[in-house]
Protein backbone atom coordinates (compact mmCIF):
# COMPACT_ATOMS: atom_id res chain seq x y z
CA UNK A 1 0.00 0.00 0.00
CA UNK A 2 1.22 3.30 -1.13
CA UNK A 3 0.56 5.80 1.85
CA UNK A 4 1.44 9.67 2.22
CA UNK A 5 5.46 10.31 3.07
CA UNK A 6 4.03 12.20 6.06
CA UNK A 7 2.83 9.07 7.84
CA UNK A 8 6.36 7.93 7.92
CA UNK A 9 6.82 10.45 10.70
CA UNK A 10 3.81 8.93 12.82
CA UNK A 11 5.24 8.37 15.85
CA UNK A 12 4.34 5.19 17.66
CA UNK A 13 2.61 6.63 20.94
CA UNK A 14 4.05 5.12 23.57
CA UNK A 15 1.76 8.04 25.64
CA UNK A 16 -1.13 6.92 24.67
CA UNK A 17 -0.51 3.31 25.62
CA UNK A 18 0.05 4.30 29.22
CA UNK A 19 -3.39 5.95 29.03
CA UNK A 20 -5.21 3.07 27.69
CA UNK A 21 -3.41 0.90 30.59
CA UNK A 22 -3.88 3.60 33.19
CA UNK A 23 -7.66 3.01 32.48
CA UNK A 24 -7.56 -0.40 33.96
CA UNK A 25 -9.87 -0.45 37.39
CA UNK A 26 -7.69 -0.23 40.05
CA UNK A 27 -4.85 1.51 38.45
CA UNK A 28 -4.51 5.12 40.24
CA UNK A 29 -3.41 7.46 37.29
CA UNK A 30 -1.20 10.42 37.48
CA UNK A 31 -0.82 10.24 33.92
CA UNK A 32 -3.22 12.52 31.92
CA UNK A 33 -4.60 15.65 32.67
CA UNK A 34 -7.73 14.57 33.09
CA UNK A 35 -10.68 16.83 34.99
CA UNK A 36 -11.35 14.85 38.44
CA UNK A 37 -14.45 13.05 37.01
CA UNK A 38 -16.79 14.21 39.78
CA UNK A 39 -16.14 17.88 38.82
CA UNK A 40 -17.77 17.28 35.39
CA UNK A 41 -21.04 19.15 34.83
CA UNK A 42 -24.05 17.27 34.26
CA UNK A 43 -25.84 18.25 30.82
CA UNK A 44 -29.15 18.33 29.82
CA UNK A 45 -30.21 18.09 26.20
CA UNK A 46 -33.92 18.61 26.43
CA UNK A 47 -34.31 22.26 25.51
CA UNK A 48 -31.51 21.42 22.64
CA UNK A 49 -33.51 23.19 19.05
CA UNK A 50 -34.31 20.60 16.89
CA UNK A 51 -32.32 23.07 14.27
CA UNK A 52 -29.06 22.24 16.01
CA UNK A 53 -29.05 19.01 14.07
CA UNK A 54 -28.36 20.28 10.97
CA UNK A 55 -25.63 21.58 9.39
CA UNK A 56 -23.78 24.35 10.62
CA UNK A 57 -21.44 27.41 9.59
CA UNK A 58 -18.05 26.22 9.38
CA UNK A 59 -16.69 29.29 11.47
CA UNK A 60 -18.95 28.48 14.22
CA UNK A 61 -22.08 29.62 15.85
CA UNK A 62 -22.39 33.44 15.51
CA UNK A 63 -23.74 33.82 19.18
CA UNK A 64 -20.77 31.60 20.59
CA UNK A 65 -18.20 33.82 18.47
CA UNK A 66 -19.99 36.71 19.88
CA UNK A 67 -19.33 35.27 23.58
CA UNK A 68 -15.48 34.20 22.76
CA UNK A 69 -14.27 37.46 21.28
CA UNK A 70 -15.97 39.39 24.47
CA UNK A 71 -13.98 37.22 26.86
CA UNK A 72 -10.90 37.37 25.10
CA UNK A 73 -11.60 41.65 24.73
CA UNK A 74 -11.93 41.61 28.56
CA UNK A 75 -8.44 39.76 28.40
CA UNK A 76 -7.36 42.76 26.58
CA UNK A 77 -7.03 40.87 23.50
CA UNK A 78 -8.15 43.40 20.58
CA UNK A 79 -10.44 41.16 18.20
CA UNK A 80 -13.88 40.68 16.98
CA UNK A 81 -15.85 37.80 16.19
CA UNK A 82 -15.33 37.42 12.81
CA UNK A 83 -11.44 36.65 14.50
CA UNK A 84 -13.33 33.51 16.24
CA UNK A 85 -13.02 29.80 14.70
CA UNK A 86 -14.75 27.65 17.01
CA UNK A 87 -12.90 24.02 16.73
CA UNK A 88 -12.73 20.48 18.08
CA UNK A 89 -10.57 21.04 20.56
CA UNK A 90 -7.59 23.35 20.81
CA UNK A 91 -5.82 20.45 19.41
CA UNK A 92 -7.81 21.18 16.04
CA UNK A 93 -6.61 24.82 16.26
CA UNK A 94 -2.92 23.00 16.63
CA UNK A 95 -3.55 21.03 13.27
CA UNK A 96 -5.43 23.91 11.55
CA UNK A 97 -2.12 26.52 12.16
CA UNK A 98 0.33 23.39 11.11
CA UNK A 99 -1.20 22.77 7.97
CA UNK A 100 -0.97 26.41 7.42
CA UNK A 101 2.46 26.77 8.26
CA UNK A 102 4.49 23.62 7.68
CA UNK A 103 6.20 22.04 5.08
CA UNK A 104 9.03 19.08 5.88
CA UNK A 105 12.06 21.19 7.30
CA UNK A 106 10.29 24.29 8.15
CA UNK A 107 11.54 25.61 11.27
CA UNK A 108 9.13 26.19 14.15
CA UNK A 109 10.05 27.32 17.56
CA UNK A 110 8.92 25.33 20.91
CA UNK A 111 9.14 25.54 24.30
CA UNK A 112 11.96 22.90 25.73
CA UNK A 113 10.20 21.35 27.63
CA UNK A 114 6.44 21.42 25.03
CA UNK A 115 2.94 19.85 24.89
CA UNK A 116 3.79 16.63 23.15
CA UNK A 117 0.57 16.10 20.92
CA UNK A 118 1.58 19.74 19.38
CA UNK A 119 5.25 18.14 18.89
CA UNK A 120 3.52 15.16 16.93
CA UNK A 121 0.96 17.35 15.22
CA UNK A 122 4.02 19.64 13.96
CA UNK A 123 6.30 16.98 13.90
CA UNK A 124 3.75 14.92 11.57
CA UNK A 125 3.60 17.79 8.65
CA UNK A 126 7.28 17.53 8.55
CA UNK A 127 7.93 20.67 10.77
CA UNK A 128 12.10 21.11 12.21
CA UNK A 129 11.38 22.05 15.78
CA UNK A 130 13.56 24.20 17.20
CA UNK A 131 13.50 24.73 21.77
CA UNK A 132 14.08 27.52 24.08
CA UNK A 133 14.59 26.27 27.12
CA UNK A 134 12.29 27.64 29.88
CA UNK A 135 13.81 29.07 32.85
CA UNK A 136 11.05 29.39 36.22
CA UNK A 137 9.64 32.59 34.81
CA UNK A 138 9.62 31.79 31.15
CA UNK A 139 11.77 31.46 28.13
CA UNK A 140 15.44 32.24 28.04
CA UNK A 141 15.58 35.23 26.15
CA UNK A 142 19.18 35.33 24.95
CA UNK A 143 18.09 32.04 23.47
CA UNK A 144 15.15 32.93 22.15
CA UNK A 145 16.77 36.24 20.41
CA UNK A 146 19.40 34.06 18.87
CA UNK A 147 16.52 31.41 17.48
CA UNK A 148 14.56 33.71 16.47
CA UNK A 149 17.54 35.54 14.52
CA UNK A 150 19.01 32.67 13.06
CA UNK A 151 16.02 30.25 12.53
CA UNK A 152 13.62 32.56 11.38
CA UNK A 153 10.65 29.95 12.36
CA UNK A 154 7.66 30.39 10.71
CA UNK A 155 6.00 30.82 14.03
CA UNK A 156 6.31 30.32 17.99
CA UNK A 157 3.95 28.03 19.92
CA UNK A 158 4.28 29.11 23.51
CA UNK A 159 2.02 28.31 26.52
CA UNK A 160 2.43 31.28 28.60
CA UNK A 161 0.29 30.41 31.55
CA UNK A 162 0.92 27.14 33.52
CA UNK A 163 2.87 25.16 30.78
CA UNK A 164 2.47 22.00 30.09
CA UNK A 165 4.39 19.92 31.21
CA UNK A 166 6.46 22.42 33.46
CA UNK A 167 3.92 24.54 35.15
CA UNK A 168 5.49 27.36 34.43
CA UNK A 169 3.97 30.72 34.29
CA UNK A 170 5.48 33.50 32.34
CA UNK A 171 6.24 36.79 34.67
CA UNK A 172 4.75 39.91 33.16
CA UNK A 173 8.47 41.47 32.63
CA UNK A 174 8.91 38.03 30.04
CA UNK A 175 5.76 38.43 28.86
CA UNK A 176 6.69 42.56 27.63
CA UNK A 177 10.03 41.01 26.30
CA UNK A 178 8.77 38.17 24.23
CA UNK A 179 6.22 40.56 22.38
CA UNK A 180 8.94 42.74 21.72
CA UNK A 181 11.21 39.80 20.29
CA UNK A 182 8.21 38.44 18.29
CA UNK A 183 7.08 41.91 16.83
CA UNK A 184 11.10 42.75 16.18
CA UNK A 185 11.74 39.78 14.01
CA UNK A 186 8.37 39.55 13.16
CA UNK A 187 7.43 36.06 13.85
CA UNK A 188 3.61 34.75 14.11
CA UNK A 189 2.88 33.49 17.72
CA UNK A 190 0.67 30.83 18.53
CA UNK A 191 -0.50 30.99 22.14
CA UNK A 192 -1.97 28.20 23.79
CA UNK A 193 -3.91 28.95 27.11
CA UNK A 194 -5.68 25.56 28.27
CA UNK A 195 -5.16 26.29 31.99
CA UNK A 196 -5.64 30.19 32.22
CA UNK A 197 -8.98 29.77 34.75
CA UNK A 198 -6.89 26.72 36.57
CA UNK A 199 -5.34 29.50 38.54
CA UNK A 200 -4.40 28.87 42.68
CA UNK A 201 -3.35 31.97 43.64
CA UNK A 202 -4.05 35.73 42.96
CA UNK A 203 -2.01 36.55 39.94
CA UNK A 204 -3.63 37.10 36.74
CA UNK A 205 -1.66 36.71 33.39
CA UNK A 206 -2.35 38.70 30.59
CA UNK A 207 -2.27 36.87 27.17
CA UNK A 208 0.74 37.47 25.38
CA UNK A 209 -1.12 38.10 21.99
CA UNK A 210 -2.56 41.20 23.54
CA UNK A 211 1.26 43.03 23.74
CA UNK A 212 2.01 42.16 20.07
CA UNK A 213 2.22 45.12 18.51
CA UNK A 214 2.92 43.98 14.72
CA UNK A 215 3.50 40.32 14.30
CA UNK A 216 0.55 38.14 13.45
CA UNK A 217 -0.88 35.71 15.64
CA UNK A 218 -3.05 32.69 16.77
CA UNK A 219 -4.82 32.14 20.12
CA UNK A 220 -6.21 29.19 21.02
CA UNK A 221 -8.38 28.27 24.36
CA UNK A 222 -10.82 25.39 25.19
CA UNK A 223 -13.36 24.12 27.22
CA UNK A 224 -11.48 21.03 27.90
CA UNK A 225 -9.54 21.79 31.30
CA UNK A 226 -12.62 23.66 33.30
CA UNK A 227 -16.00 22.12 31.67
CA UNK A 228 -16.05 18.45 29.46
CA UNK A 229 -13.04 17.37 27.10
CA UNK A 230 -15.40 14.75 25.85
CA UNK A 231 -17.38 17.68 24.26
CA UNK A 232 -14.43 19.09 22.35
CA UNK A 233 -15.13 22.29 21.98
CA UNK A 234 -12.31 25.09 21.80
CA UNK A 235 -11.71 28.17 19.56
CA UNK A 236 -9.13 30.15 17.61
CA UNK A 237 -8.64 33.85 17.22
CA UNK A 238 -6.60 35.07 14.72
CA UNK A 239 -5.42 38.00 13.62
CA UNK A 240 -7.33 38.85 10.27
CA UNK A 241 -4.05 37.97 7.89
CA UNK A 242 -4.27 34.18 8.88
CA UNK A 243 -8.08 33.83 9.76
CA UNK A 244 -9.69 33.57 5.86
CA UNK A 245 -6.52 30.73 5.57
CA UNK A 246 -6.91 29.00 8.71
CA UNK A 247 -11.65 29.04 8.19
CA UNK A 248 -10.60 27.01 4.43
CA UNK A 249 -8.86 24.34 6.63
CA UNK A 250 -11.47 23.92 8.80
CA UNK A 251 -14.05 23.75 6.21
CA UNK A 252 -11.87 20.99 4.51
CA UNK A 253 -11.11 19.13 7.53
CA UNK A 254 -14.88 18.96 8.84
CA UNK A 255 -16.85 21.27 7.59
CA UNK A 256 -17.70 22.55 11.29
CA UNK A 257 -17.67 22.02 14.65
CA UNK A 258 -19.96 20.12 16.33
CA UNK A 259 -23.30 22.04 17.14
CA UNK A 260 -24.58 20.43 19.62
CA UNK A 261 -21.38 20.71 21.72
CA UNK A 262 -21.55 24.50 20.55
CA UNK A 263 -25.27 24.56 21.57
CA UNK A 264 -23.75 23.51 25.40
CA UNK A 265 -20.88 25.43 25.23
CA UNK A 266 -23.32 28.53 24.90
CA UNK A 267 -25.75 27.42 27.96
CA UNK A 268 -22.28 28.02 30.11
CA UNK A 269 -20.22 30.34 28.42
CA UNK A 270 -20.32 34.07 29.62
CA UNK A 271 -22.72 32.89 32.67
CA UNK A 272 -22.48 33.23 36.27
CA UNK A 273 -22.90 29.88 36.73
CA UNK A 274 -19.80 28.98 35.09
CA UNK A 275 -17.71 31.66 36.90
CA UNK A 276 -19.27 30.02 40.27
CA UNK A 277 -17.99 26.36 38.43
CA UNK A 278 -14.66 27.87 38.04
CA UNK A 279 -14.14 28.97 41.41
CA UNK A 280 -15.53 25.66 42.79
CA UNK A 281 -13.07 24.20 40.69
CA UNK A 282 -9.88 26.44 41.80
CA UNK A 283 -10.54 25.44 45.60
CA UNK A 284 -11.28 21.80 44.38
CA UNK A 285 -8.00 21.34 42.61
CA UNK A 286 -5.95 23.69 44.85
CA UNK A 287 -6.33 21.31 47.62
CA UNK A 288 -5.48 18.36 45.43
CA UNK A 289 -2.43 20.30 44.46
CA UNK A 290 -1.40 20.39 48.30
CA UNK A 291 -2.49 16.86 49.05
CA UNK A 292 0.19 16.15 46.15
CA UNK A 293 2.72 18.34 47.33
CA UNK A 294 2.64 16.99 50.99
CA UNK A 295 2.44 13.50 49.83
CA UNK A 296 5.53 14.50 47.48
CA UNK A 297 7.39 16.11 50.29
CA UNK A 298 7.12 13.03 52.07
CA UNK A 299 8.00 10.15 49.31
CA UNK A 300 9.92 11.96 46.99
CA UNK A 301 12.36 15.05 48.92
CA UNK A 302 15.09 13.02 48.24
CA UNK A 303 14.49 11.65 44.87
CA UNK A 304 13.43 14.97 42.80
CA UNK A 305 13.05 18.27 43.04
CA UNK A 306 10.43 20.99 41.86
CA UNK A 307 8.56 23.72 42.25
CA UNK A 308 4.92 23.88 43.48
CA UNK A 309 2.98 24.66 40.61
CA UNK A 310 0.33 28.17 41.23
CA UNK A 311 -2.04 26.90 38.32
CA UNK A 312 -2.83 24.09 35.78
CA UNK A 313 -3.21 20.53 36.40
CA UNK A 314 0.69 19.34 36.79
CA UNK A 315 3.75 18.70 38.89
CA UNK A 316 6.73 18.83 36.86
CA UNK A 317 9.65 16.60 38.99
CA UNK A 318 13.53 16.54 37.67
CA UNK A 319 15.13 13.60 39.47
CA UNK A 320 17.99 14.53 41.34
CA UNK A 321 19.85 10.94 39.77
CA UNK A 322 18.24 11.38 36.47
CA UNK A 323 17.30 8.18 34.40
CA UNK A 324 15.30 7.16 31.59
CA UNK A 325 11.83 7.88 33.26
CA UNK A 326 10.32 5.69 30.23
CA UNK A 327 11.86 2.27 31.69
CA UNK A 328 10.38 2.49 34.95
CA UNK A 329 6.48 2.55 33.46
CA UNK A 330 6.45 -1.13 33.42
CA UNK A 331 7.56 -1.41 37.24
CA UNK A 332 4.74 1.10 37.89
CA UNK A 333 2.04 -0.03 36.34
CA UNK A 334 2.94 -3.30 37.80
CA UNK A 335 1.89 -1.67 41.11
CA UNK A 336 -1.24 -0.21 39.66
CA UNK A 337 0.04 2.93 39.48
CA UNK A 338 0.73 5.43 36.32
CA UNK A 339 2.69 8.29 35.98
CA UNK A 340 4.05 10.09 32.19
CA UNK A 341 7.63 10.26 31.77
CA UNK A 342 8.99 13.41 31.29
CA UNK A 343 11.17 12.72 27.99
CA UNK A 344 8.31 12.36 25.58
CA UNK A 345 7.87 16.20 25.91
CA UNK A 346 11.43 16.97 24.49
CA UNK A 347 11.97 17.49 20.76
CA UNK A 348 14.95 15.06 21.68
CA UNK A 349 13.92 12.79 24.15
CA UNK A 350 17.15 10.97 24.81
CA UNK A 351 18.87 13.68 25.35
CA UNK A 352 16.49 14.57 28.50
CA UNK A 353 16.36 11.71 31.16
CA UNK A 354 14.83 11.98 34.08
CA UNK A 355 11.69 14.16 34.24
CA UNK A 356 8.14 13.16 35.23
CA UNK A 357 5.10 14.72 34.97
CA UNK A 358 2.43 14.17 37.53
CA UNK A 359 -1.21 15.19 37.61
CA UNK A 360 -2.83 15.85 40.41
CA UNK A 361 -6.65 16.26 39.42
CA UNK A 362 -7.91 13.25 38.66
CA UNK A 363 -6.86 10.51 41.54
CA UNK A 364 -8.99 11.40 44.80
CA UNK A 365 -6.66 13.10 47.73
CA UNK A 366 -6.98 9.49 49.71
CA UNK A 367 -5.38 7.18 46.90
CA UNK A 368 -2.85 10.37 46.67
CA UNK A 369 -0.82 9.16 49.29
CA UNK A 370 -0.88 5.73 48.59
CA UNK A 371 -0.25 6.33 44.87
CA UNK A 372 2.87 8.65 45.41
CA UNK A 373 4.18 6.29 47.92
CA UNK A 374 4.43 3.62 45.70
CA UNK A 375 5.39 5.75 42.50
CA UNK A 376 8.04 6.20 45.01
CA UNK A 377 9.06 3.13 45.62
CA UNK A 378 9.87 2.30 41.84
CA UNK A 379 12.05 5.49 41.55
CA UNK A 380 14.31 4.74 44.68
CA UNK A 381 14.43 1.13 43.47
CA UNK A 382 15.82 2.60 40.14
CA UNK A 383 18.09 5.56 42.06
CA UNK A 384 19.45 2.67 44.04
CA UNK A 385 20.78 0.51 41.03
CA UNK A 386 17.30 -1.48 40.68
CA UNK A 387 17.65 -2.64 36.94
CA UNK A 388 15.48 -0.59 34.45
CA UNK A 389 15.37 -2.95 30.62
CA UNK A 390 14.54 -0.20 27.82
CA UNK A 391 13.30 -3.61 25.82
CA UNK A 392 10.24 -3.94 28.08
CA UNK A 393 9.27 -0.10 27.98
CA UNK A 394 5.78 -0.21 25.99
CA UNK A 395 3.48 -0.08 29.23
CA UNK A 396 1.83 -3.92 29.74
CA UNK A 397 1.58 -4.08 25.43
CA UNK A 398 -1.96 -1.82 25.74
CA UNK A 399 -3.38 -0.91 23.02
CA UNK A 400 -3.72 2.80 21.87
CA UNK A 401 -7.04 4.27 22.73
CA UNK A 402 -6.61 7.55 24.51
CA UNK A 403 -5.18 11.03 23.51
CA UNK A 404 -1.85 12.31 25.44
CA UNK A 405 -2.88 15.30 27.04
C1 LIG B 1 -1.10 22.73 26.22
C2 LIG B 1 -2.30 22.02 25.71
N1 LIG B 1 -2.80 22.35 24.52
C3 LIG B 1 -3.88 21.74 24.01
C4 LIG B 1 -4.51 20.72 24.68
C5 LIG B 1 -5.66 20.03 24.03
O1 LIG B 1 -6.86 20.34 24.59
P1 LIG B 1 -8.25 20.10 23.87
O2 LIG B 1 -8.97 19.09 24.68
O3 LIG B 1 -8.91 21.44 23.88
O4 LIG B 1 -8.01 19.64 22.47
C6 LIG B 1 -4.03 20.32 25.94
C7 LIG B 1 -4.64 19.22 26.67
O5 LIG B 1 -4.13 18.68 27.60
C8 LIG B 1 -2.89 20.99 26.45
O6 LIG B 1 -2.36 20.66 27.64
Amino acid sequence: MAFSERVARLKSSLIREILAAAQRPGVMSFAGGLPAESMLPAVDWSALPAGFGQYGMSEGEPELRQRIAAEARALGIECSAEQVLVTAGSQQALDLVAKLFIDPGTPVLVESPTYLAALQSFQLFGARCVTVSLNDDGPDLEQLAARLEQERPAFAYLIPTFQNPSAVRYSAEVRTRVAELLDRHNVVLVEDEPYRELVYDDQLAQPLVAQLRSADWVYTGTLSKTLLPGLRIGYLIASPKLFPYLLRLKQAADLHTNRIGQWQALQWLGTPALAAHIAELQVFYRDRRDAMDAALRRHFGDLAEWQTPAGGLFFWLRLRQPVDTRTLLPQALAQDVAFMPGEAFFVDPDAHPGYVRLNFSHVPPELMEEGVARLAGVFRAAAEGGKSDRSTDTAAGASARLPAV
